[in-house]
């Protein structure tokens, strides 16, 4: 059984928590040296899976200890790690992030074996594919690839979601086979070419890539929340105010929380309220996925704002 396939990065987050970012040239002192389990992919079938889904993952890893270490931390999630490649000939993706004293991070990506997922890998993994209802998919790995399993989804009838980061252009072939859109507020600029300042802009920006052929987006906002913007309608789901100690995978949380809670048969709204909660408890806590909430947590932050 499988509910949600997500074919993506995993990386090796190297994170160092400093005061203030360093301006160029200048060196300043952090603290020790963390190194974490993330990308954006890996990040996002934990987050699923931590929320109850069955999640399968393909993607690939590098020959060295680093790649070993994220395929077993991916099965104490129990995700399916069978279609994550270990590619002998390159390094597992890397991930240098800063994260300041108000929790904001930099993050600066050395690809490695992200850069080598094929259209082969997913094809191997056609059996998950069908068996599915939801394909996860991000842009840590090759266009083409990220296209070729969307199209491979379409024929499956899976409901196919697109998390547009890094930002990257979409092209219209692959606006064509995505039915939500998850950006953030610089991912949707970019991607419309209109300046996003607040909620009523983001409805406008989001509403130019509805002129494109996708079905739905859906817009974070980070402490406001998110913002659905379809053909149908345009609502804000208010988002929760937490302490912030570290904002990376917040948005990974959302989206993991938010395929899961479809899966389980949740409204969009609903479930667009439920993944606002993931993300805000994802804040709370420093790292990637260690900083992922468990169903539990999520729920009982869910029904204090029903
Ligand atoms: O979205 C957060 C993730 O982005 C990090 O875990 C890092 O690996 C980068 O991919």
């Amino acid at each position: 059984m499988c509910d949600i396939v997500v074919v993506g990065s995993l990386n090796a987050d190297l994170v160092v928590q400093v005061p203030r970012f360093p301006a160029p040239g200048e060196t300043i002192q952090g603290r020790d040296l963390a190194t974490i389990p993330g990308g954006k992919g890996a990040n996002q079938a934990v987050a699923a899976a931590r929320q109850g889904a069955d999640v399968a993952m393909v993607g690939r890893v590098g020959g060295d200890a680093f790649g070993g270490r994220l395929i077993e931390n991916l099965k104490t999630y129990d995700v399916d790690t069978r279609h994550v490649r270990t590619d002998p000939d390159a390094a597992t993706g890397t991930a240098v992030i800063v994260v300041d004293a108000r929790g904001e991070n930099s993050i600066v990506l050395s690809p490695g074996a992200n850069g080598r997922v094929a259209p082969a890998d997913v094809d191997a993994a056609t059996p998950q594919l069908a068996a599915a209802k939801i394909l996860l998919l991000q842009f840590e790995i090759p266009p083409e690839t990220v296209r070729h399993a969307a199209a491979l989804a379409k024929r499956k009838g899976l409901q196919v979601i697109l998390n547009p980061a890094p930002a990257r252009a979409v092209t219209p072939e692959l606006f064509a086979l995505v039915d939500i859109l998850v950006p953030n507020e610089t991912e949707l600029q970019l991607l419309s070419g209109q300046p996003v300042t607040d909620t009523a802009s983001a409805g406008k920006a989001a509403g130019a890539l509805l002129a494109r052929g996708v079905k739905t987006v859906i817009v974070t906002l980070g402490e406001q929340g998110a913002l659905l913007v379809s053909h149908e309608l345009v609502v804000h789901v208010p988002g929760q105010r937490v302490e912030v100690v570290d904002t990376t995978a917040a948005g990974d949380s959302f989206i993991g929380g938010l395929a899961a809670a479809l899966v389980r048969g949740r409204s969009l709204e609903k479930a667009i309220a439920y993944a606002n909660c993931a993300g805000a408890l994802a804040v709370t806590k420093f790292g990637a996925q260690p900083s992922i909430p468990g169903a539990d947590e999520v729920e009982a932050l869910y029904s204090q704002t029903r």
